[in-house]
């Protein structure tokens, strides 16, 4: 198998204000070493992007959006676009799940914020996953398969290479009910069969795919070592310090196993 960056993104979701991200920015920052096969990509609210960009090493850190819209300009109250964020995003999220279901974004919406992302030069974060009703109902891999089709219609093979699949089952995130092991590798596997389908088996083996819902730091290491699992989403435990530098660290591990096995 290629060998695949890893990803690990702290989602911090509406919590802290600008001056306590940025606190808690330089409280991690001193203890993130930078390794060449990790990525470490923090999602703030929108309003401290921009401190954040002039706080941080970029070698050290990424930033994301957590949110944005698909227009690049115009009059749109309230909005932020993709143009407005270039330069200072190198990610985005798109189509999280509290996106989809507190404020109704549909697979149209989805894509075309990814259309806007990468004409925008942002790497999309496209979020996909079942709801436990789906899961009961044995529907993971057709909801996969209509959310994957519905946020990369009209993605190029050369585009895909900017775009990151996060698998994100619904009823795991925030809940404390993370997936088992054997259930994210059937998906992430699901994940890259339907990506071979639509681009083939290069993009298949080269897209990286995520794993997020209630990863802690006693299970981020689980979750790295499922085989094709890229890196992780962590929401509620990359606002812990502690928890959030494990996860990381543990990552570092991955990768040094990785090229090590290479
Ligand atoms: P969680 O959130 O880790 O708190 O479950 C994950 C996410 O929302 O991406």
């Amino acid at each position: 198998m290629a060998q695949r960056k890893k990803l690990i993104i702290g989602n911090w979701k509406m919590n802290l204000n600008v001056h306590e991200a940025s606190i808690f920015v330089h409280t991690i920052a001193k203890d993130v070493a930078v390794h060449r096969d990790v990525e470490v990509v923090l999602a703030p609210t929108a309003l401290a992007l921009q401190p954040i960009s002039l706080q941080i090493n970029r070698r050290q850190f990424k930033l994301a959006a957590q949110n944005f819209y698909h227009q690049d300009q115009g009059a749109f109250t309230g909005e932020v676009s993709a143009t407005q964020l270039r330069g200072l995003v190198e990610y985005a999220l798109v189509g999280h799940s509290e996106r989809r279901h507190i404020f109704h974004e549909s697979d149209k919406d989805i894509r075309a914020k990814v259309q806007a992302a990468i004409r925008n030069h942002i790497k999309p974060v496209l979020c996909i996953g079942e709801t436990a009703q789906q899961k009961a109902d044995g529907e993971t891999n057709d909801c996969l398969h209509d959310q994957l089709v519905g946020g990369l219609a009209n993605v190029t093979s050369e585009e895909l290479e900017k775009v990151v699949i996060a698998y994100e089952p619904v009823w795991a995130i925030g809940t404390g009910n993370n997936a088992s092991p054997s259930d994210v590798e059937k998906a992430t596997r699901a994940i890259r069969s339907q990506i071979k389908h639509l681009y083939g088996e290069a993009s298949a083996e080269s897209v990286h795919v995520l794993y997020g819902g209630s990863v802690k730091a006693d299970s981020a290491a689980t979750y790295l070592q499922v085989p094709g699992v890229d890196g992780l989403l962590i929401g509620g435990a990359s606002l812990d310090r502690q928890a959030f530098l494990s996860i990381v660290s543990k990552a570092h591990g991955a990768a040094a196993t990785q090229d090590a096995s290479a």
